[in-house]
């Protein structure tokens, strides 16, 4: 549906930005997404809990639930006359809206199923010989470091890691540029770099890391050419930059955590001149690609979309809601977005900041984190912090790396009061 049905089927009289709409508590709420109550109020989240661990897996916003039930109940009434009236169109909706919240060419994105599956398209694709360098850091999820052993182990790539920061809370922009800088080596192809860390929620400034590339490629010619690939996952949807800013060359995100998409979702962005060093790995079911298969398109060029969408058949009800994701961040707004998490993430983090006995290794500098926020309490093991918070009502989550913090994610359907809340119970921990 369109926002126009959308508002047209509510059957409710309707303000610019005010709609209302039936919660799963099956009772109108009225609400507005220029209020923030509003926006909680799309979220058939368990009232009864603080919910601060979205950015693992999120709920689904009413406007994607309800497009997913529209499009499982034609599905489930004759599967293959839906399929057939839509697999040409579907996708290149979901694309459309993608583009225009990243500031791209829809034809540049392939979707995914996960943040997971992009990394592993990209790093497997890269088209990388034995002797060429993986540069990577020490900070990154256990997908980018399994993909980039999988991939070299294939190609005889090697993969190098620096660590980027001695203190993730004391970090600036000049000491990961600069560390990055001197650990280019002549044999470097790639940069893997993940945007925002959930090891310690510091986020890397991509633009600046990509000057630093920038200058290194300028003194190269395009056979040495070396190319920026980005986990985004946990700026996507929180951090307000287009993509194109961010200076890379290929960006992968999961859309099922921030931007509150459908769960087994995501996407991959190639940059136009840098596409052709990417490989496909899993057929794309696009007509281009399986038609060109069958001899219809001969001589005819693919797009990277065409070429790079993983196919065989898929959860098609998600894939096909994913729109409706961008569409609710787009109505609330990028800027909107961006800075309600970070003052939120700002509040916690001053208060803990405060509080004897807590260690944050979260930067407070906004320009350097985003909505994830990491630290350690004295004395107290992380697992047990976690138990305690859930029995005091309170959803977050640990890192799930080798060093493990205790982490609270506050975003779009949080208030400051349970950001209090939440700081109180910690506190009430550290002593
Ligand atoms: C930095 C990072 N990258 C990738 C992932 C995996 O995401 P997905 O579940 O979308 O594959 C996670 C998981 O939370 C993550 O923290």
């Amino acid at each position: 549906m369109d926002r126009r049905k959308f508002l047209l089927n509510s059957g409710l009289a309707i303000g610019a930005a005010n709609l209302a709409v039936a919660c799963t508590t099956k009772e109108a709420v009225s609400y507005s997404l220029n209020d923030w109550a509003g926006v909680r109020a799309q979220f058939p989240l368990n009232p009864g809990r603080i919910h601060m661990a979205q950015m693992f897996l999120a709920s689904h916003p009413k406007l994607v639930s309800d497009e997913i039930n529209m499009h499982r109940e034609k599905f489930d009434s004759d599967p293959i006359e839906y399929w057939e009236a839509n697999f040409q169109t579907a996708e290149v909706k979901v694309r459309e809206a993608a583009a225009k919240y990243m500031g791209v060419s829809q034809e540049e994105i392939a979707l995914t199923d996960s943040t997971t599956m992009g990394l592993a398209m990209m790093y497997n694709g890269l088209k990388l010989k034995a002797g060429d360098e993986i540069l990577t850091t020490t900070h990154d999820h256990y997908s980018t470091e399994k993909c980039l052993e999988f991939a070299a182990a294939k190609n005889g790539a090697t993969v190098r890691r620096v660590s980027l920061y001695r203190s993730a809370s004391a970090t600036s922009t000049e000491e990961v540029t600069e560390t990055i800088r001197k650990a280019i080596q002549p044999a470097t192809r790639v940069v893997a770099i993940t945007w925002v860390h959930s090891s310690t929620g510091v986020k890397l400034p991509v633009s600046e890391i990509s000057k630093v590339i920038a200058a290194a490629n300028a003194t190269r010619n395009e056979s040495q050419r070396i190319y920026l690939c980005v986990d985004g996952v946990h700026g996507f949807g929180v951090d307000d930059a287009m993509i194109p800013d961010l200076g890379c060359d290929f960006f992968v995100a999961g859309t099922h955590k921030w931007m509150f998409g459908p769960r087994g979702t995501g996407v991959l962005w190639a940059r136009k001149d840098a596409a052709n060093f990417l490989a496909p790995t899993i057929p794309a079911f696009s007509w281009g690609s399986y038609g060109g298969w069958m001899g219809l398109f001969p001589g005819q060029e693919i797009n990277f979309t065409d070429l790079h969408s993983p196919g065989g058949f898929h959860s098609f009800e998600y894939r096909w809601a994913l729109n409706k994701a961008f569409d609710f961040h787009m109505e609330i707004g990028k800027s909107r977005v961006w800075e309600r998490t970070r003052d939120l993430s700002t509040l916690l983090k001053q208060q803990l900041s405060e509080i004897k006995g807590i260690t944050l290794h979260t930067p407070l500098d906004p320009a350097l984190s985003a909505g994830i926020n990491c630290f350690e309490i004295n004395g107290v093991a992380p697992d047990d912090w976690l138990k305690r918070l859930t029995a005091a009502g309170i959803v977050a989550s640990t890192t799930p790396y080798k060093t493990v913090y205790c982490r609270v994610t506050p975003c779009i359907v949080n208030n400051e009061e349970e950001v209090n809340t939440v700081v109180k119970v910690i506190e009430g921990m550290s002593v």
